[in-house]
């Protein structure tokens, strides 16, 4: 199985966006929280920043949107030129249509799906989208517990992808770390999104390489 671990610089240091970014060589992608203090609690930046991020980053940039109005913003995420733009299925009432014009801008679609919104309510839509990111703790926040009812949760999903055939992505986010990660490998993800774990220690490459391995050896 390929496994896709993308550090969540939500746990970097804000005002050395380049130099946190030059520490890591080892990710497929970088994950990046946009949060408009609406959709969740909490406010991080936005496209401006992004456009800076996408020159700066050495790795694929992996947005992860969790603001109300993406309908409006989701497609200038993607006019930036980065590899994916995932938005949340709470935030929109057309995600397959969505789904359309940010691959129309050219990067790949993702759906997310808050831990307490039903994973089979939007599965006839998943095979318009390239990733499936099933959150693992509430949005809003880095450093939380992975909240354990979703590990049966990312086990219905690879069922309803298999089920339908499809190759797109299972990814997971908040609070995986070492101990839990070959859990959530086995239960069927396989692009993992990683803030506290990767961020907290001073070798990225090493923690990265960690979780990697664990994924892979479940
Ligand atoms: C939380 C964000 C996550 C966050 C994960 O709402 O979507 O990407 O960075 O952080 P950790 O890995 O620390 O739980
Ligand atoms: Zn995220």
């Amino acid at each position: 199985m390929s496994v896709r671990i993308c550090p969540s610089i939500l746990s970097a240091d804000f005002a050395n966006f380049e130099s946190e970014l030059a520490t890591i060589t080892d990710s497929d992608l970088i994950h990046v929280d946009i949060m408009d203090n609406h959709f969740v609690p909490n406010l991080t930046f936005g496209l401006a920043t992004v456009a800076r991020l996408q020159q700066l980053s050495p790795k694929p940039l992996d947005v992860h949107l969790m603001i109300e109005n993406v309908d409006r913003w989701a497609v200038e995420y993607a006019k930036l030129g980065v590899f994916s733009v995932t938005f949340h299925a709470e935030a929109t009432e057309n995600p397959t249509e969505l789904a359309k014009l940010i691959k129309a801008a050219g990067s790949r679609a993702g759906i997310a799906l808050k831990p307490k919104t039903p994973v089979a309510n939007y599965a006839d839509s998943f095979s318009q989208f390239d990733q499936v990111l099933i959150m693992t703790v509430e949005p809003g926040f880095g450093g939380q517990s992975l909240i354990e009812a979703t590990v049966q949760k990312v086990r219905d999903t690879r069922e309803l992808l298999d089920a339908r055939a499809l190759s797109t992505w299972l990814q997971v986010d908040g609070g995986i770390g070492l101990e839990n990660i070959a859990r959530l490998a086995n239960a069927g993800a396989d692009t993992f999104v990683a803030g506290s774990s990767i961020f907290s220690h001073l070798d990225r490459n090493a923690q990265i390489e960690l979780l990697r391995a664990a994924a892979q050896a479940a």
